[in-house]
């Protein structure tokens, strides 16, 4: 049997903190080990939501493809790609988009969710609801389809997408008979467990409590410095009544890969200006490597575009195939 294929893709839409680190960045590297594996920049995905500002997408693509790239991956094992450069992505969404009705893309419950998160963008009642943005999990199952993956790492949010994916290509099969696209599988990450240094909500740069992985020693220091706790001053895991503490008991259980219940043992009755002078430290010694390949990588970045651009290459020959293969089972190769 031939090795399976992953496919994953990120929306290059901000830069990744730890939080995207230990929730999938890190996965990436055992993938490679095992799997043939594809790594996408999401850029008309991103597009889909971030329309009016094209050069923000544009700028994080490189900056997504310098942090996946600092893992230091093998990209003899490892493709990366710019969602942009494949047309047949495009002509694929087309396509597809004949076996998806809008009810059932309407009652898609990631979909939903995001929808009603982005009332600025799409009005109270979704009135300006955007047909692309609708349809990105058509466009998602064509990044998938293309290049024929059988394995698809996402967030736990994201599997309603993969579900909607895997009906479309089920009907694909079933209509065209001859099987041109594999199943495919979710791969949940545990995803990014990790809150923002505030305790009560998601990383995220508008609430500026985030560790980046363009961060300096110096700065991830001093954000957990000044990282929220609360007034016990010991350390325990209860997320629900110590939201703040535990999420610093998380990120120092996910540098040692040991669970936090044995964080909280090995830690004893340390107090927080040790805790987190020790958090601070660690997570510095834990990102050293992937700090440096970063630093090469950000200096570099006609190395880094020609590595995209070989990714490329590579895609479109793959993505060429799956298309003959598609117009023949339409009538549509003349
Ligand atoms: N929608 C995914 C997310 O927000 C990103 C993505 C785009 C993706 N295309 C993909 C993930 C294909 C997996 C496979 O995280």
């Amino acid at each position: 049997m031939s090795e399976k294929i992953v496919l994953t893709g990120d929306r290059p839409t901000g830069s990744l903190h730890i939080g995207h680190y230990f929730g999938s960045l890190l996965n990436r590297k055992k993938y490679e080990q095992e799997y043939e594996t594809y790594i996408m920049m999401a850029d008309i995905q991103a597009l889909t939501d971030n329309w009016e500002k094209p050069e923000k997408v544009s700028k994080n693509v490189m900056e997504v493809a310098i942090d996946n790239l600092a893992l230091g991956l093998d990209t003899a094992r490892t493709t990366l790609f710019i969602q942009s450069q494949i047309p047949q992505i495009a002509e694929l969404t087309v396509l597809f988009s004949n076996l998806v009705s809008l009810n059932r893309l309407k009652r898609n419950p990631t979909v939903k969710t995001e929808i009603e998160q982005k009332k600025a963008l799409f009005g109270q009642d979704a009135e300006s609801l955007t047909f692309g943005f609708l349809g990105y999990p058509i466009s998602q199952t064509a990044d998938i389809a293309v290049v024929r993956a059988n394995l698809v790492p996402v967030g736990a949010d994201q599997l309603p997408v993969i579900e909607q994916g895997q009906e479309i290509i089920e009907k694909f099969n079933k209509i065209y008979k001859n099987e041109v696209f594999p199943k495919f599988e979710a791969m949940i990450s545990n995803g990014s467990r990790i809150k923002g240094l505030d305790g009560n909500a998601k990383m995220s740069k508008s609430l500026n409590n985030a560790i980046y992985m363009s961060d300096t020693e110096e700065q991830t220091l001093e954000k957990i410095k000044v990282a929220k706790t609360d007034s016990e001053n010991f350390i325990s895991y209860d997320p629900k009544n110590r939201p703040a503490v535990s999420n610093l008991v998380l990120i120092f259980s996910l540098i040692h890969d040991i669970t936090p219940k044995e964080a909280v043992d090995m830690l004893g009755s340390i107090q927080y200006g040790a805790f987190k002078a020790k958090l601070g430290t660690d997570l510095n010694t834990h990102l050293k490597d992937f700090r440096e390949r970063r630093k090469e990588l950000a200096s570099q970045p006609d190395k880094v575009k020609q590595i995209l651009r070989e990714g490329i290459e590579k895609t479109l020959k793959t993505a060429t195939k799956t298309m003959d293969l598609v117009r023949e089972n339409l009538y549509i190769s003349y």
